[in-house]
């Protein structure tokens, strides 16, 4: 089957999707059901396989909020690399030289790849921010280690502590991106993991493959389009641009969800939160138009309607956030970094190399 659709390639107990009625559900539990929860919390849930009891959960905190700070020398790496670059290369970048400075640089045992875990998941956030103010030609900022793991980014980003609203929308954020199955950038990293490579080499193939427009970088394209829009009576005709230049609506459609991706319905809520906490954006009421004339129009034309996915009224959110979009992929990455750990430590624990086959098709070349 082209592009793998439909095809189970491994055993899972991570996620569980159901793409006609619309349900993702992390170790069995509804994502509605965890939006209370921090994203600590959630990261917790997905590689280890349970909600931590309250004195795991402090132990765990502990962990991850003290492996924020990033080594001199990562620091120093991403100084060097070039200020016009995307943020999602600088990650690679520093990850992979983070990977070298690791004091469990050799070791590949399944313990310093949960110390591994930690560190992947409490300092991509670090790197992430501190490339943004480097670029801007500010000072990176030290993590502050009493706010949540959403706030503190954003903490970082800015240098100013974010509001509480603010706070809980990049919360939810990092717990709505963290985990989605088989996803692209999921199996990439898997099969890495597979051939006994460790586990910083398996999350960096991750963020290669989330990059792509098809994937995690369909937040930028949505970001990029929300802005050629610009204004409320510009879409019906941005719409009937696409659909007449056969040209794709960044942020809707998706391989398995044939209904409405819950993720994107919970993003929905938040971006009119946001509207409300911000009534002089109107990002919000532009995006509802956008999906209302997508839906009615592709139902017109294709007989079938097309849904937002979560990069939709993710990137909604990101501008009441005033996120810049060049920033959004990767910060995508902070949440879904979660979710490939898992997957990584998951695969390590029953391997066997994931090696497909590919069909041999004849043809016959002109000289
Ligand atoms: C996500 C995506 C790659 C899934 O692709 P897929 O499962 O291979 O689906 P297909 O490309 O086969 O598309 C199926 C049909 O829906 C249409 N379609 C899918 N997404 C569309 C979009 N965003 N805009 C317009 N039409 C779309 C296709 O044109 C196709 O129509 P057809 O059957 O008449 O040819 C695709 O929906 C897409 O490109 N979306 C935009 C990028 C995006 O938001 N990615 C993030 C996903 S979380």
């Amino acid at each position: 089957m082209k592009g793998l659709e439909d095809v189970v390639a491994v055993e899972t107990n991570i996620a569980y999707i159901d793409g006609i009625t619309g349900i993702l559900a992390y170790r069995g539990i509804n994502i509605n059901d965890l939006m209370d929860n921090s994203f600590e919390e959630v990261c917790y849930l997905l590689v280890k396989g349970q909600i931590p009891s309250g004195d795991e959960l402090e132990e765990y905190k502990r962990s991850l909020r003290e492996a924020r700070p990033l080594y001199d020398e990562v620091l120093e790496v991403i100084r060097a690399c070039n200020k016009e670059a995307d943020a999602m290369d600088v990650l690679r970048t520093a990850v992979s030289y983070m990977a070298q400075v690791d004091e469990d640089y050799t070791d590949n045992s399944m313990e310093a790849s949960n110390r591994k875990a930690i560190k992947l998941i409490a300092k991509f956030p670090t790197i992430v921010a501190a490339y943004f103010r480097i670029v801007n030609g500010e000072e990176p900022v030290q993590p502050d280690l009493n706010l949540s793991h959403g706030a503190n980014f954003l903490y970082m980003l800015t240098g100013k502590k974010p509001n509480s609203i603010e706070s809980e929308v990049m919360e939810k954020d990092l717990i709505l991106s963290a985990e989605h199955g088989l996803n692209a950038s999921t199996f990439a990293s898997r099969i890495a993991a597979s051939t006994h490579s460790d586990i910083y080499s398996a999350i960096i193939s991750g963020i290669c493959t989330l990059k792509g427009p098809l994937h995690g970088g369909a937040r930028l394209g949505a970001m990029e389009m929300l802005d050629s829009i610009g204004s409320l009576d510009r879409v019906e005709k941005y719409v009937n641009d696409c659909i007449s230049n056969k040209k794709r609506v960044a942020g809707f459609g998706h391989r398995v969800y044939k209904t409405y991706d819950p993720r994107a319905k919970i993003y929905r809520n938040l971006a009119e939160k946001l509207d409300e906490d911000k009534p002089d954006i109107t990002w919000y009421e532009v995006a509802k138009e956008l999906e209302t004339v997508v839906e009615r129009e592709y139902v017109n034309k294709h007989d079938k309607p097309i849904y937002p996915n979560i990069d939709f009224y993710a990137a909604v959110t990101y501008k009441y956030l005033d996120i810049p979009p060049k920033m959004s992929t990767s910060i995508f990455a902070l949440g879904r970094v979660s979710g490939w750990t898992a997957h990584c430590i998951e695969q390590y624990s029953d391997n066997r190399l994931i090696r497909p086959r590919a069909k041999f098709i004849w043809k016959i070349f002109d000289k």
